[in-house]
């Protein structure tokens, strides 16, 4: 098997100041499939071609926000090496007992410097993409539902000591370097964009001096015309919209930035290349940043850089 290690973002868990209005925003306006709710008053919801149980979860709290964000490792034995790993490194873990997510198994949890909850684990249960595992068709309502993503694709982080996280991420949990801001010093990282698979980011950080902070989630559509069509359906449902449709420089994804009714910023989003591990990380000079992020405008928006949960 090619792939191994770290496989694929696999949750976030959101908070919501209002889970009604959450769970509306998350299952009927974005369209996500609700799998679940717990004794804590959590809701789970999957994209319609996920396969695993759930890869969002709605937390009602005071303050939005994130509250970890999870990545889905091949076997038990690559999460025990893992934990290994970061222990040796110097990252502290501790495990989360099986069934504390919903139908998902036992949980390695760490912090990393930028002051984020980043969790691995191997086991979730497989509820199917709406389709038969036999003979499925290529079409199903679920996909035409609301936005209709295909999954939960990556995150976007704000918080400090982004080139430490990086070496965690590429020195322990082996993904590697896409693409990179720098800052007007032409050295320090400002943000980049990091891959476990041939995605051109699985996760990306911005340097930012508050800790723990969520920029955005991102769903992935398959096409221009359906980011287009998430448009219309933000602008019919009153879906605060940040910015777009419009496209990146930086991954050349097609993008539209908007907000869920507690402020968290979320990405619908298509395209973009595939990359390789063996390719060179591309870099964007600071007086470029803003073609990089948004190519059309060729600036940044000042809600880009100080707008996070
Ligand atoms: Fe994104």
């Amino acid at each position: 098997m090619a792939i191994t290690g770290v496989l694929r973002p696999g949750h976030a868990q959101i908070r919501v100041l209002d889970l009604d209005e959450g769970v509306h925003h998350y299952r009927d306006v974005l369209g996500l499939v609700e799998t679940g709710r717990d004794a804590q008053g959590r809701v789970y919801l999957k994209a319609w071609d996920e396969r695993d149980h759930h890869s969002v979860i709605l937390r009602q709290a005071d303050e939005a926000g994130i509250d970890f964000f999870g990545f889905k490792v091949l076997d038990a034995a690559t999460l025990d090496q893992l934990e290994a790993d970061l222990n040796a490194y110097g990252v502290a873990t501790h495990r989360i007992p099986a069934n504390d997510l919903m139908e998902t198994g036992e949980r390695v949890r760490f912090e990393i410097p930028s002051g984020h909850q980043i969790e691995l684990y191997w086991q979730k249960k497989d509820v199917g993409n709406c389709q038969a595992y036999v003979n499925p068709e290529p079409w199903t309502k679920e996909s035409e539902t609301g936005i209709g993503p295909i999954r939960l694709d990556h995150c976007l982080l704000y918080g400090p000591d982004i080139e430490k996280v990086q070496d965690i991420f590429v020195n322990v949990l082996g993904f590697y370097l896409v693409e990179h801001v720098v800052m007007e010093d032409g050295k320090t990282d400002l943000a980049i964009w990091l891959s476990c698979s041939m995605k051109a980011h699985d996760i990306a950080f911005v340097r930012h001096p508050e800790p723990g902070k969520l920029h955005h989630t991102s769903f992935l559509l398959d096409s221009w015309e359906k980011v287009l069509r998430a448009a219309d359906i933000m602008s019919m449902n009153k879906v605060s919209i940040d910015i777009g449709p419009t496209r990146h420089g930086i991954t050349r994804g097609t993008t539209i930035y908007a907000f869920d009714p507690s402020g968290n910023r979320f990405e619908t989003f298509s395209g973009g290349y595939q990359s390789y591990p063996d390719w060179k990380p591309i870099k964007w000079t600071w007086e470029e940043v803003g073609t990089g992020i948004f190519y059309h405008d060729r600036k940044l928006n000042e809600r880009f850089l100080s707008v996070v949960s």
